[in-house]
């Protein structure tokens, strides 16, 4: 029976001829996810062998990575601002250019007393969890237009212990009539031919409605925009994170509804964020 660090090897081997980039770290995600192991406990148990039943169930795991499949889909969770998010195919795998948006969120609006948020197209329920564990006075409304998509972020609540948030079914807005401190959204914002230029692990396996927009990517950002307003309380913010060429589009179409307007950056320098009081 071969032993764990050759197995390793192999198996980086394998994913390397197969184009993925970070084999190495993958093939070890992928197995240790096989074992129960974090990465550490992998590491200390690398001359242990490797019983058959489990060299088969290696070999599927690496085919669908050799496919192409995400990581993340395929050990069916990612870490997201300290909470262990459930993923499968119904929902966006959380960017870490969302954690980003969750941290300018606390980090500018943490010391406020906000009691209601909303989450516009929750997906996984990564953002709308995230800031009900910060949050922990506030009621967190989390939304989406797919229901499978909902069922996922329930199960996310549940995982996580959080309870200061419950899911609804919504076009965008439609049929909420309640007012929020903050409304947050993630919507769809590529285009098609980005989508279509997008890698194999996005254009293959990660759900086009969650992230394709009519209208150059823009047409869900100004239905948001355009229809929010009503379901903001006093000195409420919207915040949107959104595609890093699509700022001063925005800007100019918000003028006609919020009066404040302001864009971040993200760590890679990218305008990738919005942010709109009335
Ligand atoms: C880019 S994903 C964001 C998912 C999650 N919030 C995140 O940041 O990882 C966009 C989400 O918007 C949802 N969505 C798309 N159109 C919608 C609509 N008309 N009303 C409500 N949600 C919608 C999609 O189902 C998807 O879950």
């Amino acid at each position: 029976m071969p032993s764990l660090v050759e197995i390793l090897k192999q198996s980086e081997h394998f994913l390397r001829n197969k184009g993925i980039v970070t084999a190495k770290l993958d093939a070890e995600l992928l197995l240790a996810h096989l074992l129960r192991y974090n990465r550490l406990s992998l590491h200390l148990h690398l001359h242990d062998n490797m019983k058959d039943q489990s060299l088969s169930q290696l070999q599927q795991l690496l085919s669908r990575r050799g496919n192409r499949e995400p990581l993340q889909y395929i050990v069916g969770k990612v870490d997201f601002y300290g909470l262990s998010i459930a993923v499968d195919r119904n929902v966006l795998i959380p960017r870490h250019e969302t954690e980003e948006f969750v941290d300018i969120i606390i980090s500018r609006f943490g010391n406020r007393p906000v009691r209601s948020i909303l989450d516009l197209g929750t997906g996984s329920g990564a953002i709308g969890l995230a800031l009900a564990k910060h949050f922990t006075k506030a009621n967190v409304l989390a939304v989406d237009a797919n229901q499978n998509a909902l069922l996922m972020a329930q199960k996310n609540a549940m995982r996580n212990e959080i309870t200061n948030i419950r899911f609804m079914v919504s076009d965008w807005l439609e049929g909420i009539d309640e007012t929020f401190d903050m409304i947050i959204s993630n919507p769809p914002y590529l285009t098609n031919e980005e989508f279509e230029n997008a890698q194999d692990e996005i254009k293959n396996f990660e759900p086009k409605c969650a992230l394709v927009s009519k209208n150059n990517g823009l047409a869900d950002i100004f239905k948001i925009i355009s229809t929010t307003g009503r379901s903001l309380a006093k000195d409420g913010v919207l915040a949107l994170e959104t595609g890093s060429s699509q700022h001063e589009s925005i800007a100019s179409f918000a003028k006609d509804y919020f009066g404040k307007f302001e864009s971040m950056y993200d760590l890679n320098g990218e305008n990738r964020f919005v942010f709109l009081q009335i």
